[in-house]
């Protein structure tokens, strides 16, 4: 970790990450340019502020743990805030959440949280802003700067068409002056459009949405600012003066404040919930959470606000923050580690691919050590170096990327070089003019083999149990196989006494490759690796055609007229089937008796498949199934697995810790929901079990 202490001595390690943070500080605020993600940044103020907790007499007034943000940067006119613009005190798990909610109810008096009122809010990651209103009109806006001090942005506020420039008589009669606090923010969609557009001009993209955000905010010209597809989510009313009786603004609450806002035309996100006690708040948090990726712009956690205004004129607030807020922070989906090294793999294709090896990070929910840098000119233009330290991304289940490395001022170590020679059999690496991908080209390299034995064995494919990469590798390089159909031939005999392989391991392996036989048609074209055949593709021809033999002998306009096939995916069928090695293999895999099973199909009495037209839900895990496994076991009865409940679902198939925010949508819509010891019954016979 770059961070680590060169002091162990508590005053000057203070000092040090006094300095460090005031830094990032000012790559962040003033500049937009920050060097490490925000995880990093907050590890700093957290190793200082439990520094400070342990030798109070070294916190000092001007500590970054003290103060909001940074100075103006000088570059606009400073807007003098009438009440400061505050930040928000962090917790980073819901202990921490409930610690807080307990503290603010002792400080008010209360024996329990459990009858107070909270706002849930996405926590918008983007840039705060306070816009003010005279009368109802727009006169000016200015960023939250130190707190005290911002900077008018009036000019470029004014060009973002979602902040009205009057405010609707909805909500009149009008304060004398309202001053609304909130985010302005770059949506996910227009950010990667916008950065589409960047990078086919030739010009640098941006890193994130907020930094794209904050450097369009920052334009000389608003004209610049006017192009930006930037948007607002108000959040709070900062000032108000000149409130008529009766008014809507007359608020006593939060909700009412927001309902307010709303009614002027201010847009409110419609996901803050307000919720009574800690176990709400909980509930909200983690549904939010969830749903993080889909709500359309990026928050890097949830903020939580006490909702009577009365009882947070009397928790108060410290030098910074207030006592009636918190923000749960949610796990960072960006963190910084060492590159250790950019190795290069080789697929069944001979596509050479670049990875990169890093010192294992938590990041995004799980530890992660390879990322995939796909090809030679990612490299390039990611100007990653082994030696250095990178940012990796990671959103949910979304595969890890290596973004870029951090800026660093220093001497920087060499460049990586993509190697000529394949790190498996030492032949040529190639790469054509024109194309993006480099190659092995020799047809005999061990590790396209491996890769194509271990693809026709995996899960997805004939799911021969025990036959992994590394047992395959052990059968390759004992040269007793060299393509799929040998398989089929081994005996226990030869693998006995292997490394790593006795007796029974052998036993075990030549019984789960025979049983493979039994698999159906459309798995064996999964494993074979032709180009453009993916699972459904592949089921959908195995039940058009059959048997593997009419598939083989189809031709390519019997192949196209497949729904779901189409001329290209035909195209490259006829082009595997034509291959006379191909054949050769195919030939010998049809004579061991490959594949010996029909496309399983249940038809139901009336010919029709049990879950003919349904879709299906399945949230949790489901014993017996992996996640692919129930998915295919949906769709070879007949129905369709989805990913999201809606009012079409036919029913929820319930595993082991299932999705939250399925289960409230679920239950929101009326949708039946089936326990998964149920799952079998529903397969078979297309019934909902019986409820009571
Ligand atoms: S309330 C005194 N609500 O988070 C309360 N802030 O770390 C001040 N933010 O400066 C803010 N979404 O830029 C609040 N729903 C939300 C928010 C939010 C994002 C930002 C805001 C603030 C920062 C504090």
């Amino acid at each position: 970790m770059i961070f680590d202490g060169l002091s162990d001595v508590p005053e000057l390690r203070i000092g040090e990450l006094r300095d460090l943070i005031a830094h990032h500080n000012d790559r962040y605020h003033r500049r937009d340019e920050p060097e490490i993600p925000d995880a990093d940044f907050d590890a700093l103020v957290a190793e200082l502020r439990r520094l400070e907790n342990e030798h109070p007499d070294l916190v000092s007034a001007d500590s970054p743990t003290q103060s909001v943000g940074a100075s103006p940067t000088g570059l606009f006119e400073p807007v003098a805030h009438r009440v400061k613009m505050m930040s928000l005190d962090n917790a980073f798990d819901d202990e921490e959440v409930a610690a807080w909610a307990e503290r603010l109810a002792r400080a008010l008096g209360r024996n329990s949280v459990d009858d107070l009122l909270f706002s849930v809010e996405p926590k918008v990651d983007g840039v705060a802003v306070s816009v003010t209103y005279d009368h109802g009109v727009f006169v000016q806006a200015a960023t939250r700067g130190d707190g005290t001090t911002g900077e008018d942005i009036t000019a470029n506020v004014a060009t973002i068409a979602a902040i009205p420039k009057q405010l609707d008589s909805a909500c009149a009669p009008f304060p004398a002056v309202l001053e609304v606090r909130g985010e302005v923010y770059l949506p996910t969609l227009a950010f990667a459009e916008m950065n589409e557009r960047q990078r086919s001009a030739g010009a640098k993209a941006f890193v994130n949405p907020r930094n794209a955000a904050a450097g369009s905010l920052r334009q000389k010209d608003p004209a610049v600012t006017a192009i930006r597809p930037l948007s607002f989510w108000g959040y709070q009313v900062g000032y108000i003066e000149g409130v008529s009786a009766g008014s809507v603004f007359d608020a006593a609450t939060h909700a009412q404040t927001l309902t307010a806002l709303a009614l002027g035309g201010i847009p409110v996100s419609k996901e803050i919930g307000i919720v009574r006690g800690v176990a709400a708040v909980l509930a909200h948090i983690s549904e939010l959470e969830q749903r993080r990726h889909d709500l359309g712009y990026d928050i890097d956690g949830v903020v939580i606000k006490l909702d009577d205004l009365d009882l947070r004129d009397r928790a108060g607030q410290t030098s910074r923050a207030p006592r009636w807020a918190i923000a749960r922070k949610l796990p960072p989906e960006e963190r910084s580690t060492l590159l250790k090294s950019i190795e290069v793999s080789i697929g069944r294709t001979g596509r050479a691919t670049p990875y990169a090896v890093l010192d294992p990070i938590f990041v995004g929910g799980s530890t992660v050590e390879f990322a995939t840098l796909h090809n030679q000119d990612q490299v390039i233009a990611k100007d990653v170096r082994p030696g250095e330290q990178v940012i990796v991304h990671k959103a949910g289940d979304v595969i890890p990327e290596i973004v870029g490395p951090l800026t660093s001022t220093g001497k920087r170590p060499a460049s990586w070089m993509f190697p000529t020679e394949c790190p498996a059999c030492a032949g040529p690496l190639v790469r054509l003019d024109g194309e993006s991908d480099t190659y092995c080209v020799n047809l005999d390299c061990p590790a396209q083999r491996i890769q194509r034995l271990s693809h026709f064995a995996s899960r997805a494919a004939l799911d021969i149990e025990g036959l992994g990469e590394k047992n395959i590798e052990r059968l390759v390089a004992a040269e007793l196989v060299t393509d799929v159909a040998d398989l089929f031939d081994l005996s226990i005999d030869q693998i006995a006494g292997l490394e790593g392989l006795g007796d029974v391991s052998a036993t075990n392996l030549v019984t789960s490759i025979t049983q493979a036989k039994a698999q159906p048609l459309s798995r064996l074209l999964v494993g074979l690796g032709i180009r453009h055949v993916g699972p459904t593709t592949a089921r959908d021809l195995a039940r058009a055609f059959g048997t593997f033999e009419a598939l083989r002998e189809a031709s390519i306009e019997a192949l196209a007229a497949v729904e779901g096939v189409g001329p290209v995916i035909a195209e490259s069928l006829q082009r595997f089937f034509a291959n006379d090695s191909n054949a050769v293999v195919l030939d010998r895999l049809s004579m061991a008796g490959v594949p010996a099973a029909e496309e399983s199909s249940k038809l139901g009495d009336d010919g029709i498949l049990p879950l003919a037209g349904r879709s299906i839900v399945v949230t949790g895990a489901v014993e017996g199934y992996s996640r692919d496994g129930a998915k295919e076991a949906i769709e070879r009865a007949g129905g369709k697995a989805t990913g999201s409940v809606s009012a079409k679902t036919f029913c929820v198939v319930v595993g082991e810790a299932p999705g939250a925010s399925k289960l409230s949508k679920a239950e929101s819509l009326g949708i039946p929901m089936v326990p998964a010891n149920a799952f079998a019954q529903l397969l078979a016979t297309g019934d909902l079990p019986n409820t009571t």
